[in-house]
Formats: C-alpha cells, structure tokens, sequence
C-alpha cells in the first residue's frame, strides 16, 4: 500500500513541498504518496490526528504551525528542542516524533551545494525569531569564526545568543553594525515578506562575501537583489535550502536520501 504523507500549514496552496517529495519517489523508487493540507488554526492537533488516524505516515510542518507541533510531538530530536520549532512529524514505535530539518537544510546547501567554507569565516544571521533560532545551532555545528546574531530588537538577538551560551556568538542591534564586515550574511527576518530589507549598513559585505537569503521566490527577493548591488560574490535565495530540508525530511521518513540537484534544477526551470 503507498504510504500517505502531507505538508501542513496555513495558507498552504503555494507550498511546493508536494512536488518536491514526488520528484524524490520517483528518483528513489519509493512508493509515497504526498499532498498539501490547509490546517485550521484553532485545531491543528486534530488535524494532524485525522490525518495519522486515517494512516498517515508523517508530515512536514509550516507556518504557522511549527512551535504547535513541537508541543504535539511525544519525542523531539535535539536539534527540534534547540529550534523550539518542528518541521517534520514522524510516526514512530513510541508515538509522534518531531525532528527540525531546516537548519541542515541551509548548512547543505551553503557548505555542499555552493562550497562555502565556514572555517574562521565571520558569519552575521540577521533576525531572531523562529527562522534564526531554527538554524542557529546547525550554524555553530560547522564551525564558523564567529557568529552575530543581529536583530531590529537586540533584546531577543541577546536571548537567543543566550541559548547556544558559546563565546563564538554576539548578539547586537542592527543598528550597531556599522564598520562590521562579515563573510557570509543570513537573512532570517520576516522582512521579505512585505519586500523589505532589514535597514542594515550598505558596507557589510567583506570581500568575496556571500549573501543568502532564507527566502524564496520565483523572482529574486529584496535580500538577493541587496546582496547583488553590493558586490556579494554570490547572494543566494533559499531554494537549494527548501530542497535540502524536504530531502532531509524524505530520508527520515523512508530510510533513503534523495539525489537533491536534479530537483532543485527542475524547481528553477
Ligand atoms: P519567523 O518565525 O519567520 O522568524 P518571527 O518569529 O515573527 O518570524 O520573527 C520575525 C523576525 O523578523 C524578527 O527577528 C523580526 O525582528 P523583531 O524581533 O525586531 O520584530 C524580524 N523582522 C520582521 N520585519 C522586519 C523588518 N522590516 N526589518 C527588520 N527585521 C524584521
């Protein structure tokens, strides 16, 4: 029988998540099935529990769903208590497990896709809601220089530096960037949403400095486009990162990894 899998989240009909796990059956020879489900945003427990009830094998988890699924699952993976945040429920022996790929996700596509090389390099993660804290640990996991955690509220960059505790993080306001240079600057704010852009120092950048910005869109983001004007040797969106968290996702589920460059070409087309 195919084994039943969705994407949960709300508003939920843009995902490519659905196309993005056929492509990986397809490639691997597994046989799933995987659709999209519109939560609804007082009873996303019952849905989740509809939906394994009528025996789905496990879910990936999206806006703005990921810290309810986090309180849902009966176990969590260490990296979904860092994040405080689940993308990815697995139906396992002892109940619901939930697990968080999206840090993994940007690290592969950074280090393996694109080669970037962490090693003493200065990284800067712009925000410090969900997004930031889902990726911080991974980040620090690749060993970089140092990290800045800078937010439009340096308050909530501080608690979040608090919580890794590693004299390889600071946190700052985005106002006390000035004179700063960072190889490799992370958009994790909210910001592109609307189109706009942290207000950060036009002179960020160092030389050969990359940008990427966790979003996606089928047109360059503001952040790309920020990244581009100031001479970044590469601004990257998130698609390679959208790919690797599903493929991460996909492995837990089904024991096997899926080649990841062939869906990310297609997904660019
Ligand atoms: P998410 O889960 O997507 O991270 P969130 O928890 O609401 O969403 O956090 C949004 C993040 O984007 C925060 O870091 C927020 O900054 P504040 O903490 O100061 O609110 C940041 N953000 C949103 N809009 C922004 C903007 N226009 N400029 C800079 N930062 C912005």
């Amino acid at each position: 029988m195919t084994d039943r899998y969705a994407v949960i989240g709300n508003p939920i009909e843009h995902s490519k998540s659905p196309l993005i796990h056929q492509r990986f059956a397809e490639l691997t020879g597994e046989d799933i099935a995987y659709t999209r489900l519109l939560g609804s945003i007082d009873d996303f427990g019952g849905d989740v529990r509809r939906f394994l009830a009528a025996g789905g094998k496990g879910l990936n988890v999206t806006v703005p769903f990921k810290e309810q699924a986090c309180a849902l699952a009966d176990e969590l993976s260490p990296r979904a208590e860092m994040a405080g945040a689940v993308n990815t429920l697995i139906v396992g022996e002892r109940g619901l497990r939930g697990d968080n790929t999206d840090g993994i996700g940007l690290v592969r596509d950074l280090r393996d896709n694109h080669g970037f090389d962490f090693s003493a390099r200065r990284v800067l993660l712009l925000g410090a809601g969900g997004a930031a804290r889902g990726v911080l640990q991974p980040l620090l996991d690749t060993g970089p220089g140092h990290l800045v955690i800078a937010n439009r509220t340096a308050s909530k960059a501080e608690s979040l530096a608090a919580r890794v505790n590693s004299t390889r993080v600071s946190a700052r306001g985005l106002d006390e960037l000035e004179g700063e240079r960072f190889d490799l600057i992370i958009n994790a704010t909210a910001a592109g949403l609307t189109g706009a852009l942290p207000d950060i120092p036009d002179t960020l950048l160092a030389k050969d400095g990359w940008s990427y910005d966790m979003m996606y869109a089928s047109e360059p983001t503001a952040f790309v486009r920020w990244g581009r004007a100031r001479g970044a040797s590469r601004a990257l969106d998130g698609l390679g990162m959208l790919v690797e968290q599903a493929a991460e996702s996909f492995y837990l589920w089904r024991g096997v990894r899926p080649p990841t460059g062939p869906v990310i070409a297609m997904l660019k087309e």
